[in-house]
């Protein structure tokens, strides 16, 4: 035990630190000592958030908004979060289905909180997003973590989330668009979990953050799929933060079944009560303007995944399936000579390399690694340019 550690619970001695903070920690202590690291391990986009947002944001606080605000959330964005749901995807809430959080992270974590008894299963699939098992552990939970790989692009097998559902599982958990793999989910194949919870009488957890960021396929709101009683069960979880380039805000939402919603808002009130009111504001902002900034984004992320992803396969020994959407491309690295673990191999890319990426074992599969390409063209090239001399050279050993 070290110093002090005897004050700390073991709920949180039992945490796993996110390694995508512990290597982007040691990415900004190269940079801070002058050594030209390339960073492709955030998880943000690089574009400043559109200035009508922020305008929107100082024309608040200059207005005195900075006051409490009802929990969840001030009503006129409940009532933008409704209207975006009803407008973009044909489905309609109340304002009391919809609670305003400190991003879709706090979201998530009040929703574990509300739901789980310990003991009680979540069935999500790996590779997983790093907080999700945390959190469900800290809520007395039980992560179950079903495999998808490469080889399916990394696309869930209904099959095997159906013997994965035990009489303890109390949700099936989702994320598409997918981070870390930038996988769409099909259509049929959200069906096909929806009705494995219909089945088994499963709450349903739509992770939706990236919905905006997709290139190939479609997304699939959840509550939209053609099954009686789906959206009655599910909760979609997304934010401003990826969408709107405003992942500093910290401001995200839940809407679903209201008891479920009034719970994690009860919780909140406890716990953080609202999000802060300028994010508040400037969220409203974000989903009322037009903001044709954010169509060049997405632009240029796809651009950027085609150019990282041709680079990428180019080089020998490396497996990569093109992302459908978000902004991360999600790396096979079994394939190389004398290959030992991701973790080793991540650390010596960035010590040899000054490229920085984040090893699979954050996610859940060992043996892979993440690159975003959240970042400048000039970048990535450069970026990969070192990954393949730093191949290369392993190869040559
Ligand atoms: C899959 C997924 N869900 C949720 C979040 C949380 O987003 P926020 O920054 O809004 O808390 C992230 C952020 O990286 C994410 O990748």
């Amino acid at each position: 035990m070290t110093e002090h550690e005897q004050w700390i619970s073991g709920r949180v001695r039992g945490l796993m630190p996110s390694a995508t903070l512990r290597i982007n920690t040691l990415a900004k202590e190269y940079k801070a000592q002058g050594k030209p690291v390339l960073s492709f391990a955030t998880g943000e986009p690089d574009f400043p958030t559109p200035l009508p947002i922020v305008e929107a944001a100082i024309k608040a606080l200059q207005a005195g908004k900075t006051k409490y605000t009802p929990t969840p959330g001030i009503p006129e964005l409940r009532a933008a979060i409704v209207r975006r749901y009803q407008e973009k995807y044909g489905v309609l809430y109340d304002p009391d289905a919809v609670v305003v959080t400190i991003g879709g992270k706090q979201a998530l974590y009040n929703l574990f909180q509300t739901i789980l008894n310990p003991g009680d299963e979540v069935v999500f699939f790996s590779p997983y997003w790093v907080s999700y098992a945390e959190q469900i552990k800290l809520a007395g939970g039980v992560p179950v973590a079903v495999q998808t790989d490469l080889t399916t692009g990394f696309i869930p097998d209904p099959g095997l989330v159906a013997s994965a559902i035990t009489a303890q599982t109390k949700a099936i958990l989702i994320n598409s668009p997918n981070n870390p793999t930038g996988a769409v989910y099909p259509r049929e194949v959200l069906q096909s979990l929806a009705e494995l919870a219909l089945k088994h009488d499963l709450l349903l957890i739509s992770d939706e953050i990236y919905e905006d960021l997709v290139y190939t396929g479609v997304h699939t709101c959840l509550p939209t799929l053609a099954l009686s009683g789906v959206k009655e069960r599910t909760v979609v979880v997304s934010g401003v933060s990826k969408s709107f380039s405003m992942t500093g805000w910290r401001l995200g939402w839940a809407v679903g079944p209201e008891a479920i919603i009034k719970g994690m808002s009860d919780l909140q009130s406890h716990a953080t009560s609202n999000a802060a009111s300028v994010s508040q504001y400037a969220a409203l902002a974000a989903l009322t303007q037009d903001l044709p900034e954010l169509a060049n984004m997405a632009m240029t992320f796809q651009e950027r995944r085609e150019v990282m992803y041709d680079l990428l396969r180019a080089i020998p020994g490396l497996q990569v399936a093109l992302p459908q959407g978000a902004f991360y491309l999600f790396v096979d690295l079994r394939g190389l000579p004398g290959f030992q673990n991701s973790e080793t191999f991540c650390r010596d890319l960035l010590v040899e390399a000054l490229v920085a990426t984040v090893p699979g074992e954050a996610f859940g599969a060992p043996g892979h690694m993440r690159l975003s390409y959240a970042t400048s063209r000039a970048d990535i090239e450069e970026g990969c340019r070192r990954i393949a001399a730093f191949v290369e050279k392993i190869r040559g050993e």
